[in-house]
């Protein structure tokens, strides 16, 4: 059969990656392009995130050669979804492709370091061939040349480039300035902070300071050899690889034939396999059938009747075409039609998945898999049809009918869906006094970028003016809404008749929206059900409501055949009013600005300057730990889990049916050493099992630990793992706060941790003018989403020693636990962390197990084990954020000031006490920032059945100063008076505050929270925006705005730290610290406090010490007692350890710089040390910074303002924001 004979004289798949060749003469074809680049090249810029498509840091730049055209087509792809075999003979760029620090890093990573845009850096090579991939397409474009060290790319391509790229640390600000220097229309002023300009410089200085980027190097992102042998015809042995790509029909029926006579043999028919992001298959399959080979499925036609889509064609050609495709053939209205269709297209997904996912694909999940699909309802709102394949017979139904049936068999094939010209099916014209109305809604978490909608939904509607009486008559609609909790998207038939011939009314829309509610309810299980009902009833209202308030008006703009509808106003395709145009709404950030004071009495402290590593970071050439290449005969891990919150584990096996082979063992408790304890994570407050023994304690805990020989047969072991479970004799689980309180299950909090009442609360109660009783706010958990997953790589050693790379937040913790599994002393563990891909609090206690995990099977088989979680196993075992019950009363004056409080507090812990005994402290240090005149309260740290909550940015501060504004927001609605005055009237003053805080509070000069208020109000013209708020609201019916200044106060706890400086031969700096280099900065902070303390001995000629200084990775046996890095105090004890051992070396290296000066004249630094290395000055220096009583603890303030607009139609009870303008103050 001509489709599995070998076409070429090898067949083999054959890929180029930065210009160099790779051959792969097998591979399983579920291997996907990241597996391959991160295993198998040395390019490990491209990074495992999310694994479904959802995040960017995966992101490639793919080109694909055209042999008969002889042209290039560039695109970007997330390759974590993109399988191998389906880009035989493309060519694919990395950011280490782009430029390194071998070759000179490229003008993006460049402006991505300078414009502070990498933080942990884990997401920055993605976000760099996302602008790349953008840079390379405008460049294509016949516009106007920019100007010299300028991009084609317009403003708002450079932002939307990275739409979809998600970062965790860093702010999209500063991510969007860095894009956005690039592109031709850039005002220079607008970007913001960075390191290249100096303040007043001009906008020509300004310029030329930024890494110019030359048009005339034009970058090769195809190599010639790949052509040469495109041209020569080779194409790929579908036998070798079990992979087909037929290209016709005709084959494509024989190999399904195939697929029917050979029983038992599974196809897995794909065209991007983009699918896979939303649908996880464990599962491999004999054959693969590539479908976009075949023309009638990529075809992409305009005709009199309508357009017709090819079901591989993908969504971004798709939506490329119908935006530009001249429509000659279609009616003004129709066109509309196709360009809103076109937009909303534009909010699917991301970029890098709409330039592979087709149509089709999209199609096929909505139908066969209940897939909330955008492009099943607004193709459904037109009225589409399908053709369709099964077997040898071909059918063409509506997309409705398609919808309605059973899931396509597995050999039926879509065609092609079609969308027909209204023109041709009804006289819609201003001569026949008819308009075509057509709009797409959808609501989703965020507009663009990777958020499936809540509700999605499209109208198209047949109107015209009354012949009889003012007003607009309904003639025919088609009304569609999907992905609301629903299993396909539906027509909403009894609306569309019910309207249809009516004159619209108020009361005809009231009954309409009626009928809404009964047709758009979501599915049992449906989150937000409320909401999502809401907003179907919102978006008709929205369609319909403007035909009936300017009904006059309308039906004479109809009559004068103008069509200009309020609706048909917006409906108009955008204008192209100059060479670089504009798009009216900004996608993304509109503007900012930031001001810094600098001061230079401690240079190079407090300058802005580029983050240490940033440029390494952007190339990608930066090492996490799993980038880190696999010792010889390494083996990988996953984690088997607990399903059940409570039972007795009878047995673990691994399915004999669905293994997947390489499994070299399975571990779990009873595996621990002799000597050694089942423990897998500590904190001050106890420890953690590694493994639970006979009976699980919560869903999420880890049981066993599979070792194989890659990572994916890991997963896969682990996934397949049959766990057998009793219940007899258990308690049922304690599965929330209430049910703790129930049986008393409690963490103890000791007395030091737990916060003190204030005052006495029934005389505050007895002063109140009124009183809210009892009242409840639940908060909810949260997970880390660290770009990075958890991860750990052990390698056994000799003498029963073990060294562990840890993406985690306290090495030193690691090292305790994993001595204390495997019974040896801590001095037989080296933990090593260099840098971590976020943390958030995640990679502090809860990166322990994974440590340990490792360390124990690389000690017991002496082999190093390495694992890197999948984001699903993190996302379970992990825990997150408390969450918690809270229950208030609130005593209170007419004028808002607040005389009592009282609260109880349920803190949902989970099943081991991590850092939970201290969230008392943490919430009420944060929720203290009002004066409540008394408060008192009943705080409980609740023991349930569920994964271990820990530390999680702010922990317990978040939800104390959340706690507190919803108590401030509920007095000011109840008294109906301004929130901000309320907040006004119970802000501390100095005796309160030490009340509140006693020692903490400091001096009253220190305590600055008054000054900060009023200069933020004054800074963002507070009061000024509150009138214009105000007057907006009163005049706008639908669109509300809203405005809030917030006071905060913090309290921070310094813990103590070590550190080392040595000084080598040439004068270069090597430094030590306990902190861990989270994103935070804290190398370079270091960095800046070692070159500022060592410069005070004031050699000559030095220039600047800062680029001689190195910090290196933490290293527990290297630097001991480096504790956690938590609490954003760890960068300020670090840089306070680094001066205590620069002022010894000063001490030290002084009385020899005065004998050389003295003998030389000035001298530098160089020959200095040189000469103190000659004169055996001991150059490295310890120390270990504690800090004082005084300044362990003291207080921060900050203030900020927000603004949101709000459209209420689509918020109906649920707060979207659509603008948000920040004032942030933020002082000690
Ligand atoms: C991160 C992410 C976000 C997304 N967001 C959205 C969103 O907001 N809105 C939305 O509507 N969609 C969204 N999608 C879905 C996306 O549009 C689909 O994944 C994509 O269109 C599928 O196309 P594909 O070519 O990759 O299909 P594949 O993954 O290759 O195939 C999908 C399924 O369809 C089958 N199949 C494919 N083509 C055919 C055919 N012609 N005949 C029969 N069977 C076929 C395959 O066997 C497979 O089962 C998102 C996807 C991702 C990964
Ligand atoms: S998009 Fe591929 S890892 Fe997230
Ligand atoms: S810098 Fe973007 S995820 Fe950390």
């Amino acid at each position: 059969m001509a489709v599995e004979t070998e076409t070429g004289t090898n067949g083999s798949l054959v890929l180029a990656v930065n210009g160099e060749r790779f051959e792969l003469p097998t591979i399983d074809p579920s291997t996907t392009l990241l597996e391959f680049l991160r295993s198998h090249t040395p390019f490990k810029s491209v990074k495992l995130s999310c694994g479904e498509g959802g995040c960017g840091a995966c992101v490639v730049l793919l080109s694909k050669y055209d042999p008969v055209l002889d042209k290039v087509e560039d695109f970007t792809i997330s390759s974590c979804l993109t399988l191998l075999c389906s880009i035989n003979r493309c060519s694919i760029t990395t950011s280490e492709g782009l430029g390194n620090s071998k070759n000179g890093f490229h003008p993006i990573h460049k402006r991505f370091s300078a414009f502070h845009a990498s933080q942990c850096g884990f997401c920055t090579p993605g976000m760099c061939v996302s602008l790349f991939g953008a840079l390379v397409n405008a460049e294509k474009l016949n516009r106007l040349e920019p100007p010299p060290g300028f991009s084609k790319l317009t403003v708002s391509e450079a932002e939307e480039a990275v739409a979809g790229n998600l970062c965790r640390c860093t702010g999209y600000r500063s991510i969007a300035d860095a894009c956005k220097s690039l592109a031709a229309d850039v005002d220079i002023e607008d970007l913001g902070l960075n390191s290249f300009w100096r303040k007043g410089e001009s906008k020509e200085v300004k310029i030329s300071k930024l890494p110019f980027y030359n048009r005339d190097d034009k970058f090769c992102t195809f190599p010639e050899f790949l052509k040469k042998e495109i041209r020569s015809g080779i194409f790929l042995d579908s036998n070798k690889y079990n992979w087909y790509s037929p290209a016709s029909v005709e084959e494509l029926q024989s190999l399904l034939k195939v697929n029917d006579i050979r029983k038992g043999c599974e196809n897995k028919i794909v065209v991007s396999n983009t699918g896979m992001g939303y649908y996880k298959e464990v599962e491999s399959y004999d054959r693969y059938i590539d479908l976009k080979h075949i023309p009638e499925l990529s075809i992409l036609r305009f005709d009199q009747t309508g357009v017709e889509i090819g079901a591989a064609v993908t969504i971004s050609k798709v939506i490329e075409t119908l935006k530009t495709e001249n429509k000659h053939q279609f009616l003004p209205t129709d066109e509309i039609v196709l360009n809103k269709l076109a937009n909303h297209m534009e909010k699917i997904a991301s970029g890098f998945i709409r330039n592979t996912a087709s149509v089709g694909g999209n199609l096929v999940m909505a139908q066969r898999k209940h897939f909330p699909s955008d492009i099943a309802t607004i193709l459904l709102a037109v009225g589409s049809t399908v053709d369709i394949m099964s077997g040898y017979q071909f059918e063409r139904i509506t997309l409705e009918e398609f919808l309605e049936r059973p899931p396509l068999d597995f050999n039926s094939i879509l065609i092609n869906v079609k969308i027909p010209n209204w023109a041709s099916i009804r006289k819609v014209s201003p001569e026949n006094n008819t308009t075509l109305l057509f709009e797409t809604y959808r609501a989703a978490p965020r507009p663009l970028g990777n958020a499936l909608p809540y509700l999605n939904a499209a109208f198209l509607a047949e109107v015209s003016p009354c012949k009889t009486s003012e007003g607009i008559m309904v003639n025919h609609c088609q009304l569609a809404f999907g992905a609301y909790g629903t299993k396909h998207a539906i027509r909403a038939g009894r609306i569309e008749e019910f309207l249809k011939g009516k004159l619209l009314s108020d009361d005809v829309l009231y009954e309409a929206i009626k009928l809404v509610r009964t047709i758009v309810v979501p599915e049992d299980g449906t989150a937000y059900p409320a909401y999502r009902s809401s907003l179907a009833a919102g978006f008709l209202f929205e369609f319909f409501s403007s035909l009936i308030d300017g009904g006059a008006e309308i039906t004479n703009s109809f009559l004068d055949g103008s069509g200009s509808t309020s609706l048909l106003k917006h409906s108009k395709p955008e204008q192209k009013d100059d060479q670089y145009y504009q798009k009216k709404v900004s996608k993304m950030l509109s503007s900012s600005k930031q001001a810094l004071e600098l001061s230079k009495r401690h240079y190079p402290v407090g300058e802005p300057v580029t983050k240490t590593g940033a440029v390494v970071q952007a190339s990608g050439e930066a090492v996490y730990v799993d980038d880190i290449p696999s010792p010889v005969n390494c083996l990988h891990g996953a984690f088997i889990y607990s399903t059940k919150p409570s039972a007795w584990v009878k047995s673990i096996e691994i399915n004999p049916k669905s293994n997947p082979g390489g499994i070299a063992a399975v571990l779990s408790f009873k595996d621990i050493p002799e000597r050694g304890e089942n423990v897998g994570a500590k904190s001050v407050f106890g420890t953690e099992p590694l493994f639970a023994e006979d009976v699980t304690q919560c869903a999420g805990q880890r049981l066993a630990f599979v070792v194989a020989d890659t990572q994916k047969h890991a997963d896969r072991a682990a996934n397949c793992a049959v766990v057998e479970y009793g219940m007899e004799d258990l308690e049922p689980p304690i599965l929330s706060v209430e049910e703790a309180v129930k049986r008393s299950s409690f963490f103890d909090v000791p007395p030091i941790l737990y916060p003190k009442p204030v005052g006495d609360i029934s005389k505050g109660m007895a002063e109140a003018d009124h009183k809210i009783i009892s009242a409840e706010i639940k908060l909810g958990s949260q997970y880390y989403f660290y770009m990075e997953s958890q991860t750990a790589l052990a390698i056994p050693d000799e003498d029963n020693c073990i060294m562990v790379y840890s993406s985690i937040q306290c090495p030193e913790s690691a090292q305790i636990v994993i001595a204390k599994c495997l019974g040896i002393p801590e001095h037989n563990v080296r933990v090593i962390t260099r840098r971590v891909g976020g943390g958030f609090g995640g990679k502090a206690i809860r990166a322990m197990p994974i440590a340990t995990a490792c360390a124990l099977a690389a000690h017991k088989l002496h082999r190093p084990v390495r694992m890197y979680l999948n984001r699903k196993t993190d996302m379970i075992v992990t825990g997150g954020r408390h969450p918690m019950k809270i229950t208030y009363t609130v005593g209170f004056k007419s004028d808002g000031k607040i005389t009592a409080l009282q609260l109880d507090i349920l803190i949902n812990s989970g099943f081991s006490p991590d850092i939970s005994p201290v969230m008392p402290h943490n919430i009420f240090s944060a929720l203290k920032k009002y004066n409540w005149g008394a408060l008192s309260f009943d705080i409980k740290v609740c023991k349930t059945n569920l994964t271990s909550k820990s530390a999680m940015r702010a922990p317990g501060e978040v939800q104390g100063s959340f706690i507190a504004e919803a108590i401030i927001e509920h007095v000011a609605s109840t008294l109906l008076l301004e929130v901000d005055s309320v907040r006004n009237a119970n802000l501390h003053t100095y005796d309160s505050l030490k009340l509140f805080y006693k020692e903490s509070a400091g001096e009253s000069l220190e305590y600055t929270l008054p000054l900060i208020w009023d200069k933020v109000a004054e800074s963002s013209s507070f009061n000024q925006r509150v009138q214009m708020v105000n007057e907006s609201n009163r005049c706008n019916k639908w669109k509300k705005r809203g405005i809030s200044r917030v006071p905060i106060v913090h309290g921070v706890l310094l813990r103590p730290t070590p550190g080392r400086v040595s000084i080598l031969k040439d004068g270069s700096v090597v430094v030590e610290v306990g902190g861990i280099e989270l994103g935070q900065g804290l190398w370079t902070k270091v960095k800046q406090m070692a070159a500022f303390a060592l410069g005070s001995i004031q050699c000559n000629g030095d220039g600047d010490l800062l680029d001689k200084v190195r910090v290196i990775q933490a290293d527990t046996l290297s630097l001991i007692q480096g504790g956690f890095t938590a609490g954003s105090t760890t960068s300020e004890s670090s840089c306070e350890a680094v001066r205590l051992c620069c002022n010894m070396l000063v001490e030290r290296l002084t009385p020899l710089k005065e004998k050389l000066q003295e003998q030389m004249g000035p001298i530098k630094w160089e020959m200095l040390i040189f000469q103190a290395h000659m004169q055996a000055v001991n150059l490295s220096a310890s120390s270990y910074y504690a800090p004082d009583m005084l300044s362990t603890s003291y207080l921060n303030y900050g203030a900020a303002v927000s603004e949101v607009d709000t459209h209420q139609s689509k918020v109906i009870g649920k707060h979207v924001a659509g603008k948000l303008t920040m004032e942030l103050l933020i002082k000690k």
